[in-house]
């Protein structure tokens, strides 16, 4: 699959080299896996690079720059500590992390989520609202304009609706069972406490206010409305990330290990979000692993948060055959359409 890909991406990139413009059925396929990020060292000190590089430290050093703890109080715009780059990791340029690279050209978009099509800005906020668990930046503040520019400046060289390859998360194999909460306790303590505590708080980097190693649930942590406190979204993200340095195609964890990891790591406290019963208002578009209601398929809360995700999965498609309900509930990968288990 990945070798017809990278096919398919030499082949769509030589049109563009050749200079003629791809046809509009023909969707340019771009391998985010074999691509070079730019360097932010080499950005100017015009007022488009001034942007850029405001945009860079807000994204890799958030928690410093409008975090919570901030001296300057109309700067605290997050709720909590992280900071963007820990889930997007390398300053959000890594394969199969919720890469930023070409997102630019993703966007306007429909999401179930809203119900509606979302712009860039509109996901911005999704994320400083829900993984944040802060306020949304105003359209016109120069937060936004600078996340903003940071992306477009990411997503040099990438045309507008490209295929990813390597965009959002990479899914796993699901297991046909419930997580084993008892079985991710062990691969928690196993693997993942060394760095993120054995109570899941993290540690906070020696300088600064964010963190050396972020937390994975308690009251500094994503709230529950975030797409990581969902089981499938989480564990696709640990088997292709973590421990830290695990690359998508190198992964450490096992399908089994990270899929019971994350229902550990998703049963545990951390802030709610209010009014999460307006999210997905069509129903049947709403991820099977939401862990929150109302839902439209009778499955209760718990199948929802640890699954087993199977039984949900046919039922929300026949109702939505039945209803004729476009996009039925899928994980929700990001912009992208998900990858396929490797
Ligand atoms: C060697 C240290 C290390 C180990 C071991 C490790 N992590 Fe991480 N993890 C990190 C660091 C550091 C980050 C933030 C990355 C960054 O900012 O570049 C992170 C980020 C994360 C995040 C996203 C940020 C957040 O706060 O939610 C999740 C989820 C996560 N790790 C889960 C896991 C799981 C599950 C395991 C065990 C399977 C694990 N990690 C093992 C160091 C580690
Ligand atoms: C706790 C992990 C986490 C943190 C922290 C986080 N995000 Fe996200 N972000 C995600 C996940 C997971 C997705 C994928 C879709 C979803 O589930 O919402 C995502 C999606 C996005 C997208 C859409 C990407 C796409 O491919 O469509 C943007 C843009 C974004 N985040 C920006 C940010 C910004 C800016 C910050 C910091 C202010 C941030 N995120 C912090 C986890 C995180």
């Amino acid at each position: 699959m990945k070798d017809i890909w990278s096919a398919f991406a030499a082949l769509s990139v030589g049109f563009l080299i050749a200079g003629s413009q791809p046809s509009r059925a023909e969707t340019v396929v771009i391998d985010l896996t074999r691509w070079t990020p730019p360097n932010i060292s080499t950005v100017g000190d015009d007022p488009f690079g001034k942007l850029v590089k405001y945009g860079y430290r807000l994204f890799t050093d958030t928690a410093d720059e409008i975090g919570p703890a901030v001296s300057d109080a109309p700067k605290r715009l997050t709720g909590n500590n992280l900071s963007c780059g820990n889930c997007h990791l390398q300053a959000g340029t890594q394969p199969y992390a919720m890469p930023m690279t070409g997102v630019w050209g993703q966007f306007p978009q429909y999401r179930g989520r809203e119900g509606a099509v979302d712009t860039l800005e509109d996901r911005v906020n999704g994320c400083m609202q829900r993984s944040m668990n802060g306020r949304a930046l105003a359209l016109d503040s120069r937060e936004m304009k600078a996340f903003s520019a940071y992306m477009r400046w990411l997503s040099e060289g990438v045309p507008a609706g490209a295929k990813l390859v390597g965009g959002g998360i990479l899914r796993i194999k699901e297991p046909t069972r419930a997580a084993d909460l008892g079985h991710g306790a062990e691969v928690y303590a196993q693997v993942c406490a060394a760095c993120h505590g054995a109570d899941g708080l993290g540690r906070h980097a020696q300088n600064g206010l964010g963190y050396q190693f972020p937390p994975l649930w308690g009251p500094d942590s994503f709230n529950n409305g975030a797409g990581m406190s969902r089981l499938l979204t989480a564990a696709a993200f640990a088997l292709h990330n973590m421990p830290l340095g695990t690359r998508f195609d190198v992964p450490v964890l096992t399908d089994e290990q990270a899929y019971d990891v994350a229902g550990y790591i998703v049963s545990h406290e951390r802030p709610n979000k209010p009014n999460l019963d307006e999210d997905f208002p069509i129903r049947l578009q709403k991820p099977i692993d939401t862990p929150y209601g109302p839902y439209a398929d009778g499955f209760s809360v718990e199948q929802h948060t640890l699954g087993p995700f199977g039984p949900i999965r046919a039922r929300v498609k026949e109702l939505a055959a039945q209803s004729g309900t476009a996009n039925p509930g899928e994980p929700d990968n990001g912009s992208h359409k998900a990858d396929a288990a490797h």
